[in-house]
């Protein structure tokens, strides 16, 4: 079973990853949670240099290709195997983010980035996507009163918004693979609905 976790600015999806994990583990699961960029030794390498605010020369196709190389590590060296020793995957953040940031945020036509995404992942799909949708403006507040700042943050709230309509219309196109959860819900409420909409996801997977 893989789980991906998308969202916008300050969704509060990064704190429902470790409670979300240990919920499983209790059920007996193994269970791994890895992060997008990164979750690899080379994949924390490609983070850096995506961050570095020193790069602000960084063509959008490269950005592109350097998450596409990012996650080519992290599916072969980590997600496949554990997917297939029978364990759940949680990952914050997946290729529904290529699409939403890179192809809805820059404007960008979204069937190459399909087909990059392809290649670097084998086509390889989550089970379940959930996406922690809250009003961009409140997510950006959030955002601004904690955490380290990198070049991916210097977004303005268009561009958010147009992320978030992106993930409604990817989660539209997909929606046996997509929930939306309300992020604007107190945390344990934003939790009882991820383990919710999860538990329910592997009874249809095993049924
Ligand atoms: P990060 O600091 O890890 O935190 P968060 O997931 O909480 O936002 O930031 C990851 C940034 O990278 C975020 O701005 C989204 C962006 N991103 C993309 O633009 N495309 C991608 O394919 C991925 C995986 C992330």
């Amino acid at each position: 079973m893989f789980i991906t976790f998308e969202g916008t600015e300050g969704s509060g999806k990064t704190s429902q990853l470790h409670p979300t994990a240990d919920f499983l583990r209790q059920q007996g699961r193994d269970v791994l949670t890895l992060r997008e960029p990164g979750g690899t030794s080379i994949g924390e390498q490609i983070r850096k240099v995506l961050f570095n605010l020193e790069n602000t020369e960084m063509h959008p196709r490269t950005e592109i290709l350097l998450f596409q190389a990012s996650r080519a590590q992290l599916v072969e060296d980590i997600i496949t195997p554990h997917l297939r020793k029978g364990g759940v995957v949680l990952c914050d953040r997946y290729a529904d983010s290529t699409l939403a940031y890179q192809g809805f945020g820059y404007q960008l036509d979204l069937e190459p980035l399909r087909a990059l995404i392809a290649f670097a992942t084998h086509a390889l799909k989550p089970d379940l996507t959930l996406l922690f949708d809250l009003d961009v403006e409140v997510g950006m507040r959030r955002r601004a009163s904690g955490g380290e700042w990198n070049r991916l943050d210097a977004y303005d709230l268009a561009f958010y918004q147009r992320v978030r309509e992106g993930y409604h219309q990817l989660a539209r196109e997909e929606p046996a693979r997509w929930v939306i959860i309300n992020a604007e819900q107190p945390p344990g409420q934003v939790q009882e609905a991820v383990c919710k909409a999860i538990v329910k996801r592997l009874r249809q997977k095993s049924g």
